[in-house]
């Protein structure tokens, strides 16, 4: 397994924190588009400053209805290495548009190969802070999951915390977790950070699950891989088109459940940039012709796994 640069991490660092800084001028204009757009502006044009042979295998959608940051595109100056990107450049337009907590700007990168090519479609998914498998699982029954993780946690099942993204397609999930006394933390969207509460002690949360969006997915679980946390994924094929494109991808099990070394393998590099403030990182800080960020990074084989905060000339 090679390693990818260390300055690599510096400069994606700067892709997102100066994506999360050009949506910052749109926090609270009820304009989700200007928002994303400026954000996919800058991250495109920083990325393509950067040395590598990188290409778009998670983005903004197909090169038919995105014209920038779509699944293919080629990123860089051509020289250097072959890196896959997954990009996010606004996660949680609704945030942003309504000046709430939790918007983030997103990247994350790997080798050629490494980083799971997904479609646009849901995703089933399922976090925990565990590296042993079979304690918890896409499949188990909720209450199963809880008796289990409870037991390996040393916890009572009242005492375990549960994120899920707030919808009525979780209602039945809901009422079994209401039902089992968890403590639930509802979030309305945002749940690249939701799955990513289960790393730290300090956040409070157990186990996140739910259908949520899964190139969210994919770009959780590599962060969750440099945590050694535990992560599956089954994409929602529930329609012909989408059945359609998943085949052309490859996918031929349109079921499958995928565990997270199936989506990410290899070194990888995970930077979420705080747009507005939220459980994971602070938001920007505009301050004269300067402006803070914080970004959770993550290095796989670095072992880097830290919130870095920034000031940098706004330019
Ligand atoms: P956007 O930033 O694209 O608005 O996504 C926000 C989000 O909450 C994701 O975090 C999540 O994966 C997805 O939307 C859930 O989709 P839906 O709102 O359709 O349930």
């Amino acid at each position: 397994m090679t390693q990818l640069d260390k300055k690599f991490e510096d400069l994606f660092l700067n892709v997102s924190s100066r994506a999360a800084l050009s949506s910052y001028y749109y926090i609270g204009k009820k304009n989700k588009i200007s928002a994303d757009k400026a954000a996919v502006d800058t991250m495109r044009s920083e990325l393509n400053k950067i040395n590598m042979r990188g290409k778009i295998v998670i983005g903004e959608g197909e090169l038919d209805e995105a014209p920038m940051l779509y699944i293919g595109e080629k990123l860089g100056t051509d020289i250097g290495p072959e890196l896959d990107i997954a990009v996010d450049p606004l996660e949680g337009t609704n945030f942003a548009a309504n000046n709430l907590p939790g918007a983030l700007s997103v990247i994350a990168v790997a080798e050629k190969s490494n980083l799971f090519n997904a479609p646009e479609t849901y995703m089933n998914k399922i976090s925990a802070n565990i590296s042993e498998k079979n304690i918890i699982d896409l499949d188990f029954p909720v209450k199963k999951n809880l008796d289990n993780l409870a037991q390996y946690k040393n916890k009572k099942i009242e005492e375990l915390t549960v994120c899920i993204l707030d919808r009525p397609r979780h209602r039945k999930i809901i009422n079994e977790l209401i039902k089992s006394k968890v403590k639930l933390k509802l979030i309305t969207d945002g749940d690249v950070s939701g799955a990513l509460l289960v790393t730290k002690n300090e956040y409070n949360v157990d186990l996140f699950l739910g259908i949520g969006g899964g190139p969210e997915g994919v770009l959780a679980a590599t962060a969750l891989d440099a945590y050694n946390c535990f992560f599956q994924g089954r994409f929602i094929f529930d329609n012909e088109k989408d059945k359609l494109r998943a085949k052309e991808m490859g996918i031929d099990d349109l079921r499958k459940k995928y565990d997270l070394s199936e989506i990410i393998s290899g070194d990888s590099i995970f930077c979420a940039t705080g747009i507005t403030s939220g459980d994971l990182v602070s938001g920007i800080q505009i301050k004269n012709d300067e402006f803070i960020s914080e970004t959770l990074i993550t290095h796989k084989l670095t072992g880097l796994k830290k919130k870095i905060r920034l000031k940098q000339k706004i330019k």
